[in-house]
């Protein structure tokens, strides 16, 4: 299959250096904002690039839980294979692409576990189905024989803790906070000429100070 002749042009919005926010956290919210409204599809869907010990890069989607003070949270189980891949090396990049907007926004930085007792928090709010899902997929990424096994432990664990009864949040699992050490945001526009602004903290002035760069597409 040959994709070469495909193209589109991309003229839905512009990024204007002189009137980008201070804090890259203001223009996050603020995109974050427009995609609800816009309806994009899998606005929190992002992809979670990490790199173990072994230099081969890894990447997959997971979902944006919370944008707090410093970074971004996501959940998943700790013994997965990017989990494995986190505890060889903390740093790790998220990639959004929302083709609704043509935009794009890239986050790097140190990523670390969060607090136990947010993760059992907000292990407790989610439906009773996903957290007996969380206790069958142990450890995630570990092979599986057959899909019958799966179905088997989960109907095991479904008897063990029936609906209304409390679901222990597992040991393996919890979440992730990204802190935001640079932050890139891509808006594709025509013939090419796309702004991409990148924010990178400011180190002689302290943690809350940004400054900003724009890239050549
Ligand atoms: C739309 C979508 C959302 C997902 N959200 C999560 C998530 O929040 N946490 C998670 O652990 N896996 C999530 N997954 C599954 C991951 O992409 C991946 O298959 C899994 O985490 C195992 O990855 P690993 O083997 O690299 O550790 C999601 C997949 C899709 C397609």
């Amino acid at each position: 299959m040959d994709f070469s002749d495909q193209r589109r042009s991309y003229e839905k919005g512009v990024l204007d250096q002189q009137s980008v926010p201070a804090s890259p956290f203001e223009l996050l919210d603020d995109w974050m904002k427009e995609t609800i409204e816009q309806q994009v599809q899998e606005p929190y869907a992002m992809s979670l690039a990490t790199c173990g010990a072994d230099n081969k890069p890894s990447v997959r989607i997971v979902l944006l839980r919370e944008i707090t003070e410093t970074g971004i949270v996501f959940y998943t189980n700790y013994e997965s294979a990017k989990g494995q891949d986190i505890a060889e090396n903390p740093n790790a990049e998220v990639l959004f692409f929302w083709h609704e907007l043509e935009r794009q926004i890239r986050i790097s930085g140190h990523i670390a576990k969060i607090d136990a007792d947010k993760s059992a928090a907000y292990f407790q709010k989610r439906p009773h189905d996903s957290q007996v899902g969380a206790w069958v997929s142990q450890p995630q990424s570990g092979e599986v024989a057959n899909r019958e096994v799966m179905e088997q432990t989960f109907e095991q664990l479904q008897n063990d803790y029936p609906e209304n009864s409390p679901v222990p949040t597992p040991e393996f699992w919890g979440g992730y906070e990204i802190t935001i050490e640079h932050i890139e945001f891509w808006q594709g526009r025509a013939s090419r000429m796309h702004d991409r602004i990148v924010y990178t903290q400011d180190d002689n002035a302290g943690t809350d100070s940004w400054i900003t760069k724009r890239l050549l597409p």
